[in-house]
């Protein structure tokens, strides 16, 4: 939710922050801004997209070594000119780009009225330039002080970066519970919510801590401080990102290329951590935890959107392999209601960002409860991925589509390493079967090659459904959570209303809105239930639903029942979801590219969500 860049040094700064915060519009893309500091301070906004920035600063004078850009996803105030970023203090002094929330902005700002402050946006961004104007003012502080005192008086998340005019050639950046990174390069600094805009100037970052307050200046170097005037040492780590992965390289959208990447990240994610000869899967990492999680008497499985299917996913095989009892939990629920979580249970947080505001705020109440926290993550360095006591990354690579699709079955590919090795483990599994699940999950990345082979048939469907209005997805067992991901790419990308449902449920409502406009997706694949299937396949049928089977290849019962049919190969029932949510994504891509949507960033999205 919102992209913040920031660059001080020798170069100009202008495109340095619109190419970075291009990079960031997966954030937020309802309008963006930069100030420049040259002698005078200016700042430029416009509604909609950074190349809508672009065009209206055409013929303006953009100098300065000194910059704030910001790209907005709206949360207080319409995404208009005014209410984007940077917000400038009364006195035309300060401004600053802000990525959160300030909770208790309306008291701040009634309080500032009173001192005679007047706003012109109505956002909570704006009330916190303001305050640390009015710090500054009234005690004639440095630019620093009056950020750490103001920030006292806040209550919410943010990550900000201010400049002031009284003090070029210096930096003021703080966060809380909002990525912040910092790039170090030679006597020049790169600021930005994630390190995608600065990779290709510096690999040598520093992840601000919450509470942390940062300034970065040519003469003084970085410094840090807390909030409480602690000084601290920055820990400066190496980037391990490829500056290729974050372009389209030939595809039309970063989504499109994404799913095609899906055999090589679901082969990253599986690297060096499982061995078919010896026959082992081990994750790095669990070694010092793995009695606390085999001994749980409970696993919670905390995420949102995406990450939760694949934590239903991780129910299923925790529960079938490992024989442990899961509980899959919405994180925006479970952070608020009075959950029960003691020291015996082990909390899975999964999350493609690492940086979701709900996900990590049920992290903190687990471990508040004593629970051990274990995080599934992508993105490195994230703040959920430094919250968790364990855990391991997905190595999917930068996702850049605001669909998920290559972190989804990267998540689902560690959910079943990890209930094979607990499975093992527990015994309650034969050794055999554990043997031919390893090997057939090393073959999946093959397989999802052949998947995509099938791509100009999933187009030519999409095409014969592009223009309904409705859509359900049917899937039973393991391919139940992935009906529900079909459903929600649909709905993310293409804007057509689609519901996802246990196939058996259907006759217990969505049965109703079966006619002959409504394509009905039956994933068909499962062997333990394929009669079942079959059967809620003439259910449908007999309503004139138009049915598009996902099957297994060689399948002839299936195949004959449905309109359309995509094929997959044959795997281990567990396994079934790594291949058939491939097509899935491709029909939702194909769909909406068909009816003129942006894929890449779908209305009233962001990737990143860090507010509640
Ligand atoms: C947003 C994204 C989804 C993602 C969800 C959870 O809604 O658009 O693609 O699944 O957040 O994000 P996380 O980064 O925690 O997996």
């Amino acid at each position: 939710m919102c992209g913040i860049v920031a660059y001080l040094g020798k170069q100009e700064a202008y495109p340095i922050l619109i190419k970075g915060l291009k990079r960031l519009e997966y954030r937020g893309y309802d309008s963006s801004g930069i100030a420049l500091l040259n002698g005078e301070l200016k700042a430029f906004k416009k509604k909609g997209k950074v190349q809508e920035l672009e065009a209206f600063v055409k013929d303006a004078s953009i100098n300065g070594n000194t910059g704030i850009g910001h790209t907005r996803w709206a949360t207080h105030g319409a995404p208009d000119d005014i209410n984007a970023h940077p917000h400038l203090s009364g006195n035309g002094r300060l401004a600053l780009v802000h990525n959160g929330i300030i909770e208790n902005y309306a008291l701040l700002k009634t309080a500032l009225e009173k001192e005679g402050h007047q706003f012109k946006s109505e956002t909570d961004t704006e009330v916190l330039v303001h305050l640390i104007e009015e710090v500054q003012k009234r005690d004639q502080l440095p630019l620093e002080e009056a950020v750490r005192i103001a920030l006292r008086r806040v209550i919410g998340a943010y990550a900000i970066v201010v400049i002031d005019r009284e003090e070029p050639h210096k930096l003021v950046a703080a966060r809380k519970a909002s990525p912040l990174v910092i790039g170090i390069g030679a006597q020049e600094y790169f600021l930005a919510s994630d390190a995608t805009p600065i990779i290709e100037h510096t690999r040598k970052v520093v992840y601000l801590n919450d509470e942390e307050i940062a300034v970065v200046s040519i003469k003084g170097g970085l410094q840090l401080k807390t909030i409480h005037n602690e000084i601290q040492t920055p820990f400066v780590q190496e980037l391990d990102l490829e500056l290729e992965s974050l372009e389209k390289g030939g595809y039309d959208y970063f989504m499109l290329k994404e799913i095609y990447e899906q055999p090589t990240t679901i082969g990253d994610s599986m690297r060096g951590r499982i061995n078919v000869d010896e026959g082992w899967v081990r994750l790095g990492g669990l070694s010092d935890h793995i009695g606390r999680i085999c001994d749980a008497k409970r696993i919670i499985v905390a995420a949102c959107g995406t990450s939760w299917h694949s934590g239903l996913i991780g129910e299923y095989l925790i529960e079938d392999l490992a024989r442990i009892p899961v509980e899959v939990e919405y994180a925006s629920e479970l952070r608020y209601r009075n959950p029960i979580i003691t020291k015996e249970d082990v909390v899975i947080a999964i999350s493609q960002s690492g940086e979701t505001a709900d996900t990590m705020a049920a992290l903190e109440l687990a471990k508040e409860k004593g629970a051990m926290i274990y995080g599934i993550v992508n993105v490195v360095g994230s703040s959920i991925a430094r919250l968790t006591d364990a855990g391991a990354y997905i190595h999917a690579g930068p996702e850049i589509g605001v669909a998920s699709t290559k972190a989804f079955t990267g998540q689902t590919c560690l959910l079943t390493m990890l209930a094979l090795i607990l499975a093992h483990r527990r015994g309650t599994i034969s050794s055999a079967y554990y043997q031919k699940l390893i090997a057939e999950l090393a073959n999946i990345p093959a397989k999802v090659k052949k998947v995509l082979e099938y791509d100009e048939e999933i187009k030519y469907i999409a095409g014969e459904i592009k223009d309904r209005h409705n859509a359900l997805y049917l899937g039973r067992g393991y391919n139940f959570p992935v009906a529900l991901e079909g459903a929600l790419k649909l709905k993310e990308i293409s804007y057509i209303h689609a519901e996802g449902y246990p196939a058996a449920e259907m006759k217990h409502g969505p049965i109703a809105l079966i006619d002959e406009r409504m394509p009905v997706v039956v994933i068909a694949t499962n062997k333990s239930a394929y009669d079942k299937i079959a059967s809620n396949i003439q259910e449908v049928k007999a309503r004139k639903g138009v049915v598009i089977a996902v099957v297994t290849e060689g399948d002839e019962v299936i195949s004959e029942m449905a309109d359309y049919t995509i094929r997959i190969p044959d795997t281990e029932e567990p396994l079934t979801p790594l291949l058939s949510v491939i097509p899935l994504q491709l029909l939702s891509y194909h769909i909406a590219v068909m009816r003129g949507c942006n894929v890449d960033q779908p209305r009233n999205l962001a990737k990143s969500v860090t507010v509640e």
